[in-house]
């Protein structure tokens, strides 16, 4: 049929997700129908498109027996026909974003042919969008590098997103997430399609954000409503906007003293907000002196500042300095240091000597300042502090009177004989930990006060000379020490001025000031003098000089020197004495005892009697012991009247000494008898009287030697007197001067010899001699002219002293005479 037919449509929503049918007739009046379907696109297999039998007005049998079919040119049958039911229904998937892309509206068709007749139907099925899609980015992240120095206003253009589907369907909107630095702005481009961009609104800070992470969302306006998401990565890039800054504007720190190098001080540390070498902070110390950079380093990337030479807190006792940090950008900060320097005990303390007294006196009193010393430590608070004392223990102390001043002083009596020199240790010792300590010896010397006197190594001296001795002869040696020093142990010894038996001591004994020994001065008797005690005074050389005295006791041994004395019988010159023996005797008759002393004593003294010579031997015989002269037989009358008998006395000396008695007996009854047998006697008369002219011829020379001695005497006495004046007026030490001779003139003649001797003195040489001789002819003082004043005197008397051995009883006399009355 070829009938033109208005246009009919119908359209029909089913506005639900599943089905939306949209049903167009054509009515076509002319050859064939013609239909036009509305399907949306994603219908599932079978879903009905639309009832085509009943649109094309054909009933089910027609279809079936025109054997309706879809003839289509493509190769996929998207749908189907149910020639039984008459529908029309989805056969595969339609996809209309495949189909038709972007092209809209988006339709396909086909033919239904009917056989019998032939009959041809135009169907158009028009595929609606379904909103399938989401938008989608092509990309899931976008990542941006987005330098913090970026300006205000700068734009980025982000990716687009796609949405296959059409219309309402397709992309409508981006959507940011909400951020302080960005707002979107949102273009369109001739195409229609739309993009979106990102406008910086806020400057980015890396500091405080480095990372940005935003989400952009592009939203269909399907229902319901699709959207996609791409994730923006901002990575904000740093710039060197940020200087270094110290977590300190101040550091505090301390170092020990002499504290090795490398040691650490203190760590500064600076931060930099910036990244990379905008952030790489190096350390370096600023404007520091010369002496601290020489002390202290810094190490430049870790800020450790450590010791780099030798800290010394006498030199300095605080550092400061100043520390910058420094990027490599070129932005800096700087910081104090301050470094306290902590002492250590490192300095030993020094003493110092502002005077020192040396030798010390002895008699010191304790107390008396020797030394000042001042003692420094250069150490502070208690390494500084020093105390000070003597290590060893000895008389002297140290006071401290002012500050690091101290005076050495004696802390007790000072003796020069105990201790004559001190090695005082002093120390000086600080409060450290530990401490240290100098040390100073002072080699103190004492000097010597005259405080001991000569003692004598014997408290009394005894010492034995055989009489008759030498005139000047040693008899002992005194010695006294003095514990003092040169001239205060300088010792002379002097005699003690006192009187023995009336004359002055000095005139037996004297005493070599120098050397103590003692000389005899004269030839002592035992027979008068036993001992002899006298005193010795040692005295030093000190001022004043101090002294002491020793008793010396000289003892007098008997010498055999006197010869028995015959007491009886008298032997007189003249008269005759005869002992009467009477014939009628018997044996044993005592005719008589001859009495005889020695003055000598013990084995000197002790008598024994022999008969030496006798007319008749055997008549008489002599008590040894007694000197009993006996008959030893009966007398006869021949034995004759007249006997004379020679008895020898001697004593029992070594060698020994004798004298002579005669004894004369008379054998006879009667008297007249005795003198008519004695009358031969009387030639001795004339022997008599040749020795009593001896005696006055010897008497004349006697006084005339008397006289010359008298002169000569005087004159001796007269210059001693003037000599000794000048000795006075001399400043000569006054030595003990002893008459240079002596002899034993006093006595009553018992000695055998007169010496006559020279005594020599010199007054500085320490020496002393004695001359002895016999012969001298001067009387004369001699003052040498020379400093040393040696005096020498030489005295000598030829006189009848100097004969020995004279025999005359006179000349005794004589001497004592001139003894008593010129005794020096
Ligand atoms: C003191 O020291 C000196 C020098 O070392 C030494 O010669 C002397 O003998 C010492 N004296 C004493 C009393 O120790
Ligand atoms: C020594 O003796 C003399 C007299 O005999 C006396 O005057 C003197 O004081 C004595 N000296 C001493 C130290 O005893």
């Amino acid at each position: 049929m070829a009938s033109q037919q208005p246009l009919c449509k119908w359209r029909l929503y089913f506005g639900l997700q599943r089905v939306t049918i949209l049903v167009l007739l054509f009515i076509c009046s002319d050859v064939f129908g013609q239909i036009r379907y509305s399907v949306p696109e994603e219908m599932k297999k079978g879903s009905l498109i639309g009832n085509v039998a009943q649109d094309l007005g054909l009933d089910l049998n027609r279809l079936r027996s025109g054997r309706a079919r879809i003839v289509t040119g493509e190769n996929i049958q998207y749908t189907e026909l149910k020639s039984d039911k008459g529908v029309l229904v989805v056969n595969e998937r339609i996809d209309r974003e495949q189909l038709c892309g972007e092209v809209t509206p988006c339709s396909f068709s086909f033919e239904i042919i009917l056989e019998n007749p032939v009959e041809l139907h135009h169907i158009t099925i028009e595929v609606l969008d379904v909103n399938d899609h989401p938008p989608v980015f092509k990309k899931s992240d976008i990542m941006l590098d987005i330098s913090e120095s970026a300006n205000v206003g700068a734009r980025f253009v982000l990716d687009s997103a796609e949405d296959p589907d059409v219309g309402v369907n397709g992309l409508q909107n981006y959507v940011l997430t909400t951020n302080d630095n960005f707002v979107l702005k949102q273009h369109v481009n001739p195409d229609g399609s739309k993009y979106a961009e990102m406008v910086l609104q806020r400057q980015l800070d890396r500091e405080k954000a480095p990372h940005l992470s935003l989400k952009l969302i592009a939203v269909d306006g399907g229902n319901p409503q699709r959207s996609g998401t791409v994730n923006i990565d901002i990575n904000v890039l740093d710039v060197n906007d940020n200087a270094p800054v110290f977590n300190q504007s101040v550091y505090k720190a301390s170092v020990i003293e002499n504290a090795a190098i490398g040691t650490n001080i203190v760590t500064v540390n600076a931060t930099d907000a910036d990244s990379g070498s905008n952030g790489y902070i190096t350390y370096s110390m600023s404007n520091v002196k010369s002496n601290i950079a020489e002390l202290l380093s810094i190490d430049q990337v870790s800020g450790a500042l450590f010791v780099a030479g030798p800290i010394d807190f006498e030199k300095d006792k605080k550092y400061e300095l100043r520390i910058d940090a420094k990027d490599q950008g070129g932005l800096t900060d700087s910081s104090k240091v301050i470094i306290d320097v902590i002492d250590v005990n490192d300095n030993a303390p020094i003493i110092n000597v502002m005077s020192f007294t040396s030798p010390v006196s002895e008699d010191s009193p304790p107390g008396t300042t020797i030394g000042i010393i001042n003692i420094k430590d250069l150490d502070s608070g208690e390494n500084g502090q020093v105390s000070c004392r003597i290590e060893q223990n000895l008389p002297f102390k140290i006071k401290s009177n002012l500050r690091n001043y101290y005076t050495f002083v004696t802390d007790a009596a000072l003796d020069r004989e105990m201790v004559s020199e001190y090695n005082v240790t002093v120390v000086a010792t600080d409060a450290g930990n530990p401490p240290l300590s100098t040390k100073r010896v002072f080699n103190l010397k004492v000097s010597d006060v005259n405080d001991n006197a000569p003692v004598f190594s014997q408290s009394v001296y005894n010492a034995f000379i055989t009489e008759n001795n030498s005139p000047g002869v040693s008899l002992l040696t005194v010695k006294a020490e003095d514990s003092d020093e040169n001239q205060n142990a300088r010792v002379s010894y002097f005699l003690e001025n006192s009187k023995f038996e009336g004359s002055p001591v000095s005139h037996c004994v004297s005493v070599n000031a120098e050397s103590g020994v003692v000389h005899a001065v004269r030839s002592f008797d035992y027979e008068q003098v036993k001992h002899l005690v006298f005193v010795i005074k040692a005295q030093d050389g000190g001022s004043p000089p101090l002294s002491s005295n020793v008793t010396v006791k000289i003892i007098i041994q008997d010498q055999n020197d006197n010869a028995p004395q015959v007491l009886y019988p008298v032997q007189t010159g003249g008269s005759l004495v005869a002992e009467m023996v009477p014939r009628s005797a018997d044996v044993g008759y005592l005719v008589t005892k001859v009495v005889a002393v020695d003055v000598d004593s013990g084995q000197n003294a002790w008598l024994s009697y022999k008969l030496q010579k006798a007319t008749d031997r055997a008549l008489f015989e002599v008590g040894l012991q007694n000197g009993e002269v006996r008959t030893i037989r009966q007398v006869t009358d021949k034995d004759a009247v007249k006997q004379r008998l020679t008895v020898i006395v001697e004593d029992n000396g070594q060698p020994s000494r004798s004298a002579t008695v005669i004894v004369n007996v008379a054998v006879a009854d009667s008297f007249p008898e005795v003198l008519s047998e004695f009358t031969d006697f009387t030639h001795d008369k004339e022997y008599n009287e040749n020795l009593t002219f001896y005696l006055v011829l010897a008497l004349a020379v006697v006084s005339f030697l008397f006289i010359t001695c008298v002169v000569v005497i005087i004159s001796v006495k007269i210059y001693r007197w003037r000599q000794s004046r000048i000795l006075y007026h001399s400043n000569l030490p006054v030595i003990p001067y002893y008459p240079p001779r002596y002899s034993d003139t006093l006595g009553t003649g018992t000695l055998p010899h007169v010496y006559n001797y020279e005594v020599c003195r010199t007054t500085d040489s320490r020496k002393s001699d004695c001359k002895f001789g016999r012969a001298g002819s001067q009387n004369v003082l001699i003052m040498d002219p020379s400093s040393t004043g040696t005096m020498q005197r030489i005295q000598s008397e030829k006189s009848i002293l100097d004969e020995p051995d004279s025999p005359l009883e006179l000349k005794h006399q004589l001497f004592e005479f001139i003894a008593l009355r010129f005794s020096f």
